[in-house]
């Protein structure tokens, strides 16, 4: 599987920490000492159907194929106003497209859950295009009196279109049961025979926990994957990481022993835009030329559950309509 398409999409409204310090109490030295993170996108006037229409659109267009040529859509979200239809669903028909559609909860991880199974539906030719969107309002998660989880999300959409090719070599997904670090519970209607009272709650995360699960887990996941293809860390041109705290990809890279450059972030820009955040940095690096013909990258990502999901690939550049 190779990515021959991408886009992405954020929200007009930028907030800046000095904002939040407005009424949290919370200050711009302590986010940005503690998480790296400056800005964040907020969805305000927008909905986030039409920013992951406008990704997906973008990702169409850059892959040269036309929505006909589509024929699986995968969209990754933990959670929208609807439970049902899908998000995939909601934007089929507007996209253009009419194809098989479903909606991937794999957390922050879930774009790269999302590609371990469009390359599998790629191989065994149940599809020839697919295309990944990752769309998400972590927003509309927190509760924004909690200044330990409101000051570190952002929205935004990402979308990659795939097609079979010599690009990805190797996935490595983890899962295990840690509900109790990081959890979003939404109420459900009682029926006669089942009053459990289920109230929504709000985004609950113990961040400490959660930053020791990211930080173990995300190195077991590249040294398998180094190891298990051969490499080093001096092999690899790009590391792409889950962009939730500055400091864990520090700690990942002091483990690789690899320079900054490296490992490309804009973390400070959007802060953690779930399962959206890798695609957005892949759309922006490789709309900026970054991303060169043949550079080795290694993408790793983690969310709540505990779910990691991390990918090995050689780029295949994209012209964006230039000229070869
Ligand atoms: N502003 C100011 N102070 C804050 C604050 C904020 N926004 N949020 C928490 N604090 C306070 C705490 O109340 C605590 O105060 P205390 O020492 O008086 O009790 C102090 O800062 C330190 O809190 P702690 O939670 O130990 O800080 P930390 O260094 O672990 O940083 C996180 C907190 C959340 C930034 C960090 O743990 C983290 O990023 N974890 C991973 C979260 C994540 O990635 N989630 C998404 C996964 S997909």
């Amino acid at each position: 599987m190779r990515i021959i398409g991408t886009g992405s999409a954020l929200p007009e409204k930028v907030v800046t920490n000095d904002m939040l310090a407005g009424f949290l109490d919370t200050s711009d030295n302590w986010i940005t000492t503690r998480t790296g993170i400056r800005t964040r996108r907020l969805l305000s006037t927008e909905t986030l159907r039409e920013l992951a229409l406008e990704a997906a659109k973008k990702a169409i267009a850059s892959s040269g194929l036309t929505p006909a040529d589509i024929d699986y859509l995968i969209c990754s979200n933990v959670a929208n106003s609807y439970v049902s239809p899908s998000l995939g669903s909601i934007i089929l028909g507007q996209l253009g497209c009419c194809c098989p559609t479903f909606d991937m909860n794999g957390a922050c991880a879930g774009l790269v859950y999302s590609l371990d199974v469009a390359d599998a539906f790629l191989k065994t030719g149940r599809a020839r295009n697919i295309l990944v969107v990752a769309a998400e309002q972590p927003s509309r998660f927190c509760d924004w009196h909690d200044r330990s989880t409101s000051v570190l999300f952002g929205d935004g959409a990402s979308a990659l279109v795939v097609t079979g090719g010599e690009g990805f070599f190797d996935f490595r997904l983890t899962g295990n049961t840690h509900t109790d670090v990081m959890y979003y519970k939404r109420s459900l209607e009682p029926t006669p025979y089942d009053r459990v009272e289920e109230r929504t709650q709000p985004l609950v995360m113990e961040g400490r926990e959660v930053f020791r699960l990211a930080v173990e887990s995300c190195i077991e996941d590249v040294d398998v994957l180094l190891e298990r293809n051969g490499l080093k860390g001096e092999d690899i041109d790009l590391f792409l990481l889950h962009q939730a705290n500055m400091r864990i990809i520090e700690c990942i890279r002091q483990h690789l022993e690899q320079p900054k450059e490296k490992f490309p972030t804009n973390i400070q820009k959007y802060g953690n835009t779930s399962s959206a955040s890798v695609g957005i940095l892949i759309d922006e690096l490789s709309r900026a030329g970054v991303l060169k013909e043949g550079a080795t990258i290694l993408i790793s990502t983690f969310g709540g559950g505990f779910v990691t999901a991390a990918a090995l690939l050689k780029w295949s550049e994209i012209l964006y309509g230039k000229e070869a």
